[in-house]
């Protein structure tokens, strides 16, 4: 069983520079609340009420700001600086205190998952006892991602952004892994282009015939919110979704209600902390209805 959670939500943010010069891709807006919300609302319907934020080092006091401790939510959030983006298995190097001797699931702060039936996948993952696990997506552009070949539910191969084709399997930003992980993160070593590869992390997995798969089939969506064009691809797919459906993706206080985490006066706390806007509005609505 999962009951932890890390967010990785540093990275140099390259691609979307000059955006990212001065602030961190996760606390851009997508639509009406920071990119950071729907990762972190991710593991709130896994029903992960312990989590780590892995933040660039210099950033801290931004994402205190609006993540403060989690308290409010009726969750625990601790934050770790990243001095530099040293790959995504840095997390698990990072976090050893805080895994101790759980198992642990990742979610990279930039990914966007969303669709019907979300929390029954989510809540069937963390029960992984043994292994690693990760949620494929059939893509168009498979070149762009890790992709996986599967026999069953196992995975019998995987290729760093295959030149040629391979599958269609795209590896999404969402794993679960077991307490080895800790152990074979320590063990790798950085790539060519020096960094620590997620990719290595899972065949190590893979080797020892414990890498299981589960999909992110149709009717579910998965963004990888990285580049400019995918950002306003996430972003609109957001607002469309809003403004049709009159409710919130990724309300992280509204999710705590459904949990039973925390009670009205934690959702009037709220909206004082946030003011007088629309996301205030709609937290009202929970609660006076
Ligand atoms: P990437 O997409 O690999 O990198 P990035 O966001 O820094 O963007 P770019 O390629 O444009 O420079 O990272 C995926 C996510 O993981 C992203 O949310 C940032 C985060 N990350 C860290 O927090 N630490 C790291 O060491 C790495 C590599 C990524």
């Amino acid at each position: 069983m999962i009951k932890k959670g890390i967010i990785l939500s540093g990275g140099k943010g390259t691609r979307m520079s000059p955006l990212t010069k001065a602030v961190n891709k996760q606390l851009l807006p997508i639509y009406d609340k920071p990119l950071i919300f729907y990762s972190l609302s991710v593991l709130m319907l896994a029903k992960i009420k312990d989590i780590l934020i892995i933040v660039n080092k210099g950033e801290l006091s931004q994402y205190k700001k609006i993540l403060p401790n989690g308290k409010n939510l009726g969750i625990k959030i601790k934050y770790i600086e990243q001095n530099s983006p040293k790959g995504l298995p840095d997390a698990f190097k990072l976090g050893k205190k805080f895994i101790g001797k759980d198992n642990v699931s990742l979610i990279l702060g930039d990914n966007f998952f969303y669709g019907k039936y979300l929390s029954k996948k989510l809540l069937d993952c963390v029960k992984l006892n043994k292994g690693a696990k990760v949620l494929l997506h059939k893509v168009s552009n498979p070149e762009r991602y890790g992709v996986a070949k599967i026999k069953k539910n196992k995975i019998t191969s995987i290729k760093e952004k295959p030149k040629k084709f391979v599958s269609n399997l795209a590896i999404t930003g969402l794993y679960f892994f077991d307490n080895k992980v800790i152990k074979y993160s320590k063990k790798l070593t950085p790539s060519k282009r020096n960094e620590l590869e997620i990719t290595d992390l899972l065949i190590k997995y893979q080797k020892e015939n414990q890498l299981y798969a589960d999909y992110i089939g149709k009717g579910f969506t998965w963004l990888d919110s990285g580049s400019i064009k995918d950002f306003y691809k996430t972003n609109n797919f957001v607002s469309a979704i809003e403004k049709k459906k009159k409710f919130k993706i990724a309300c992280i206080e509204e999710i705590a209600l459904l949990n039973k985490w925390i009670n009205r006066k934690n959702i009037i706390n709220s909206i004082k902390f946030y003011g007088n806007c629309e996301y205030s509005s709609y937290l009202k609505k929970l609660i006076y209805k």
